[in-house]
């Protein structure tokens, strides 16, 4: 099996595999200018917190060249300040995931650096390919790390996309289960729709089926049933914010699976990469969470699921405190409780 890689550069461009189209069809938006990219965040083209980290530095990358292009030869260059214009641009195209605000702030690190305004745009260039080529390399480490967590001979359940689709290869999550299957252990894997925008049904069951590792789809609201009946071993899920003290944020429907698994005596797993730690935020308290349109809950596409003029909440992610969670994968280890010190550790290592 080939790898799945949803972000590619080339030909000056960023050629994303458009997942608001999967499972249906394989087509790529290619992406010329970082306004487009913003927009494609913005329209989860491409999401989950990793992809939208590694897409946004190359939003980045897109702003510098074309800046460097407009100032070339001109005095008293507005460079850095127009650059900053679309880095706050970039940052606000979704609010929760921390990645996207920690990739263009390691871009802006490497902007601030001497040179002419040509010779810092390929900088910032190469940065967004090492952060990617590095986001894959941390996948793979955090699988390692976790595949010891995956059982042998019970089961697993995950929710909305982690997997390759949301990161630059691999996945999260996701990846700690294909490591574990990889490992040869055999369990089954469950996998929720992940309403309203279906990530576990569309996304994560099409890469499931890349991959060769069966999977059960279930609605969101089955899980307790199943785990009442004792048909799941484990939960495992990625995040988009990590606080200091290890509350997590991730797609809404995350706080009532812990809760549930807390209830039916099930270990309930994180795995994130260390810049999915905001060690700026003592607790989840501080997150921002995205609302999305209502629209979304409403209808699917252009086909109404309630009637007209019907109010409706679109919450895109939850808090889960940092009691319900059994121990957060890293790639720098597998962290514990108590989280103030063990993520501030993992935090460091990394650095
Ligand atoms: O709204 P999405 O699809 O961007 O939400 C994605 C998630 O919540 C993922 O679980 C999270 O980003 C971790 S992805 C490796």
């Amino acid at each position: 099996m080939s790898e799945i890689r949803p972000i590619r550069w080339a030909d000056g461009q960023l050629h994303l595999l458009d997942q608001t189209r999967l499972p249906a069809e394989e087509t790529t938006v290619v992406v010329a200018r970082y306004e487009e990219a913003v927009d494609a965040i913005r329209e989860m083209r491409v999401r989950g917190a990793p992809a939208i980290g590694v897409t946004a530095a190359y939003a980045m990358a897109m702003a510098a060249r074309r800046l460097a292009d407009e100032s070339r030869g001109q005095p008293g260059s507005q460079f850095m300040p127009l650059l900053e214009q679309a880095a706050t641009r970039i940052k606000a195209a979704r609010p929760t995931a921390v990645n996207l605000g920690w990739a263009v702030d390691r871009m802006l690190a490497v902007a601030a650096s001497s040179g002419t305004p040509p010779e810092i745009a390929g900088r910032l260039l190469a940065e967004a390919e090492k952060i990617q080529t590095e986001d894959e390399a941390i996948n793979r480490r955090m699988g390692e790390f976790g595949k010891d967590l995956m059982p042998d001979g019970g089961s697993v359940l995950t929710h909305c996309n982690t997997g390759a689709l949301a990161t630059s290869a691999f996945g999260t999550a996701l990846g700690v289960i294909r490591a574990g299957w990889e490992s040869g252990k055999r369990f089954d894997v469950f996998n929720t729709e992940t309403r309203p925008w279906l990530q576990g049904a569309r996304l994560t069951s099409w890469e499931f089926q890349k991959l060769g590792i069966p999977a059960t789809l279930l609605v969101d609201s089955a899980a307790g049933m199943l785990m009442r009946q004792g048909r799941i071993g484990c939960v495992i899920t990625g995040a988009d914010r990590i606080a200091a003290n290890g509350d997590t944020a991730n797609k809404i429907g995350t706080y009532a699976l812990a809760v549930l698994a807390r209830e039916n005596g099930i270990p309930f797993y994180v795995a994130a990469p260390t810049s999915t730690i905001d060690l700026g935020l003592p607790d989840g308290d501080g997150i921002e969470i995205e609302e999305r349109a209502p629209e979304e809950v409403t209808r699917y596409g252009a086909v109404p699921t309630a009637p007209q003029g019907v109010a409706a909440v679109n919450p895109a992610f939850d808090v889960t405190p940092h009691r319900y969670i059994t121990a957060i994968v890293t790639e720098s280890g597998v962290a514990s409780a108590p989280y103030a010190e063990s993520l501030l550790l993992a935090v460091r290592s990394e650095k």
